[in-house]
């Protein structure tokens, strides 16, 4: 059973995460705010050792190679003359790169595939789940011109389904060559299907450092999970899940060397 000050702490971090996340106003009794004050000295501690924990790196190897990566950033053209999987004739409107800074961005961000929104305008994550996507970014104190944004798969699947391992791995070497051109210092996966689509061959766990060739990998939840359960999560596994996703950005902003802003 967690112990009071365990609680507190979570309950400030929810605060917080709502007041980074565009909540102005909650109504609160005054006798919470001394005991949430003693558990701040708590949290930052259990963050410390968190930050500390996050330093320790499970390397997972690199997945075998199969077209180098140094190519440079796939163009639209060249994706939209590709035909390496089902995804190309079945529908889809517009390829979707990806866009952003792609000049060394401290985050990349790495989604499944383009839903219709996406499909419609050629760019990632502009339709609701991006929408969340953004707020987390603006949370962290960047804005979404300033980190870049991707997904496994370049081509919409057909009423957004999952795309299928082979489509995953017919576009992984065009992530590989973003990655390896972008040159980020850290990449965020969202979601279950980023986290198999860039590691086929090994699971990985959310909010834990991996490497990928050599860049620092972390997962979290995908945007669509918090806002598609929403209006029907119970409202502590949403907090749980709203509050996980938060504590892995803190931890990306802490190997960046940087704090959530207001802070
Ligand atoms: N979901 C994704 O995974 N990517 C997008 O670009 C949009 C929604």
């Amino acid at each position: 059973m967690k112990s009071l000050p365990e609680i507190l702490a979570e309950f400030e971090q929810a605060l917080e995460l709502e007041r980074e996340l565009g909540t102005r106003t909650v109504e609160c009794d005054r006798a919470l705010l001394a005991p949430l004050r003693r558990a701040e000295a708590v949290a930052v501690q259990a963050n410390q050792g968190a930050e500390a924990s996050a330093r320790v790196v499970p390397d997972v190897p690199p997945e075998p190679a199969n077209e180098p990566a140094n190519l440079g950033l796939p163009t639209v053209d060249e994706l939209t003359a590709c035909s390496k999987c089902p995804l190309a004739s079945l529908g889809r409107q517009h390829v979707v790169p990806g866009q952003g800074n792609a000049a060394s961005p401290d985050i990349m961000f790495i989604g499944e595939a383009p839903g219709a929104d996406e499909d419609r305008q050629g760019l990632a994550f502009v339709g609701a789940a991006g929408q969340f996507l953004t707020k987390m970014i603006l949370a962290m104190g960047y804005t979404r011109e300033q980190v870049f944004i991707a997904n496994i798969c370049k081509c919409r699947p057909p009423n957004n389904r999952t795309p299928s391992p082979q489509e995953m791995t017919a576009c992984l070497p065009y992530l590989r060559r973003q990655i390896a051109a972008i040159r980020p210092k850290c990449i965020v996966l969202l979601g279950r299907t980023a986290m198999s689509g860039l590691f086929p061959s090994q699971r990985i766990r959310r909010g834990t450092w991996y490497t990928y060739e050599g860049y620092p990998v972390i997962a979290t939840f995908h945007p669509s999970y918090i806002i598609r359960f929403d209006p029907v999560m119970d409202a502590t596994s949403l907090r749980t899940a709203k509050l996980e996703v938060w504590n892995t950005l803190k931890m990306v902003l802490a190997r960046l060397g940087r704090r959530p802003p207001g802070r």
